[in-house]
Order: C-alpha cells, then sequence, then structure tokens
C-alpha cells in the first residue's frame, strides 16, 4: 500500500525488540469499513514479515459458517436468547479452532468483530445484562481477551447506507434492523471506549478510507511498540512465547 507509516523501528535503549504478535480485533457498527482495513492492515504487518492469521466472526470456521448463516438470515425467526447463545458457540469454536492455535503458534491474529460486537449488539442492542454478558464472553473464549481493538467510528446513517449499497437490497437480519437499535450499537462502543481506554483505540471512520488505513495502522504500530516494551515481552513470558499462552487461558474454563 502506498502512503502508509514507515515501520516503527520500536528500539528501546539501542536493544532491537523482539517480534510480539499481537491478537488485534476490529470493531464498529454496520458499513463501518471494518473489513477493508482487516484486510489491509494484513497486507502492511505481512510487508513486515509478520505471519498473520485474518478471520471473523460469525463464521471463521467450516462448522460455523453454519451458525452464520443461521444469524444473518432475515428469514430467522430468532428470540434474542437463541442469537446470543449462537454467537457464543460460533465464539466458543472459533477461539477453540483458530486464534489460541494460531496465537499459540506465534502468529498475529486479525479478527473482524469478537467479543465486544456481543457486548454492542446482544447488551446495548438487545438489552441483554451487561455484566453476565461478560461472564459468557469469558466462557466462550476461554478467556482470551485482544490486545489491541480499533473501533472505527462511523455515523450510524453513513455506515448504514455503505451497507445497504453493499448488499443491494434490505440487507441481513441486523442491517435490516430500525435506526434506533443501530444507534443504541454506536452508543454501546462509545461506552465500551470508556470502560477499556487502554485496550481499545477509536479510529475517526468517517474519513476517506485511506486515511482511516493510516490511521489504523499507527495504532497497530504503537501497540506493537508497547508489547515489544513490555517487562513480559523482554522476560520471554509475553505473547508470542510459547509461555504466553496459559496468560491467555487465565480464566478457569466452567
Ligand atoms: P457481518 O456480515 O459480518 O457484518 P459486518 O460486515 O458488519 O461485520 O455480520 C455480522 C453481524 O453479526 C453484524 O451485524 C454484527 C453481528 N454480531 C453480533 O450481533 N454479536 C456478535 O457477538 C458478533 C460477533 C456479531
Amino acid at each position: 500500500m502506498n502512503g502508509l507509516p514507515p515501520v516503527a523501528s520500536g528500539s528501546r535503549g539501542g536493544n532491537t525488540p523482539r517480534a510480539v504478535p499481537l491478537f488485534l480485533t476490529l470493531e464498529g457498527i454496520e458499513g463501518c469499513g471494518k473489513s477493508t482495513q482487516a484486510a489491509r492492515i494484513a497486507a502492511h504487518l505481512r510487508g513486515k514479515g509478520t505471519e498473520i492469521v485474518v478471520t471473523r466472526e460469525p463464521g471463521g470456521t467450516e462448522v460455523t459458517a453454519q451458525i452464520r448463516s443461521l444469524l444473518a438470515d432475515p428469514r430467522s425467526n430468532l428470540d434474542p436468547s437463541a442469537e446470543l447463545l449462537l454467537f457464543m458457540a460460533d465464539r466458543a469454536q472459533h477461539v477453540a479452532s483458530v486464534i489460541l492455535p494460531a496465537l499459540d503458534s506465534g502468529k498475529t491474529v486479525i479478527c473482524d468483530r469478537y467479543s465486544d460486537s456481543t457486548m454492542a449488539y446482544q447488551g446495548y442492542g438487545r438489552g441483554h445484562d451487561l455484566a453476565w454478558l461478560e461472564e459468557l464472553n469469558l466462557f466462550a473464549s476461554r478467556g482470551v481477551v485482544p490486545d489491541l481493538t480499533l473501533w472505527i467510528d462511523c455515523e450510524v446513517r453513513v455506515g448504514l447506507g455503505r451497507a445497504k449499497t453493499r448488499s443491494g437490497g434490505p440487507g441481513d437480519r441486523f442491517e435490516a434492523e430500525p435506526l434506533a437499535f443501530h444507534e443504541r450499537i454506536r452508543n454501546g462502543f462509545v461506552a465500551l471506549h470508556s470502560a477499556h481506554p487502554e485496550r481499545i483505540v477509536r479510529i475517526e471512520g468517517n474519513a476517506a478510507e485511506d486515511a482511516v488505513t493510516l490511521a489504523c495502522i499507527a495504532a497497530v504500530e504503537a501497540g506493537l511498540a508497547a508489547a515489544a516494551a513490555s517487562p513480559a515481552a523482554e522476560s520471554g513470558t509475553g505473547a508470542g512465547t510459547e509461555s504466553s499462552a496459559p496468560a491467555r487461558r487465565a480464566h478457569p474454563r466452567r
């Protein structure tokens, strides 16, 4: 890609930092441009020689492609609790068969939507209890929390407009929801960002696509530099080492 910032040297005290794989998630409302940005970030990191797995929720595995179809189909008359549990089943399978194996083998994972979408959509959107959703998220994800989350924030009308143009019709079950539902989702992301400022970075998503890419890559480079400089990385117990896996799985399975 053109116009990207130079690869961060990340040097600290003259030492070359160890390469630290990240678990990076992208979040936002419908049509905010996450998928385009995920592909561009992946291209940038691959250009630096980083091994990347790009994946998504729902439907990031062969098995869960069927769950994704059920969730997206406007003809699925899903009860909100059934919807929530399908997302949880999707996540459990995805973490177990794609995300954890990739992280354990030292790859960086870029995931298009993850647990913050559950908080925003099923919590703020559908009204499920937020504290309970956090527990469920931890259970389904085996306590695997992203190192960095890019929230691409764009106006609801802009995002929905793009999503509807893309689908060429009323769109999937979520896109067909009323404007007020999508406003609640966006407000949810605002609240999640305030609650987790150390993890969630807001990216201005109303800007032109290339400007959004520059902002995403700057945030990823800052995240990588911070991870490389962390004491865990220096002592060999941080992300990207064999021993990082237990830390990521700190939450007990129930
Ligand atoms: P998708 O077509 O991937 O939408 P997008 O391109 O906007 O990411 O459909 C995924 C839909 O699932 C999206 O509307 C958000 C919703 N979703 C939830 O409601 N809860 C979740 O936990 C996840 C992961 C997604």
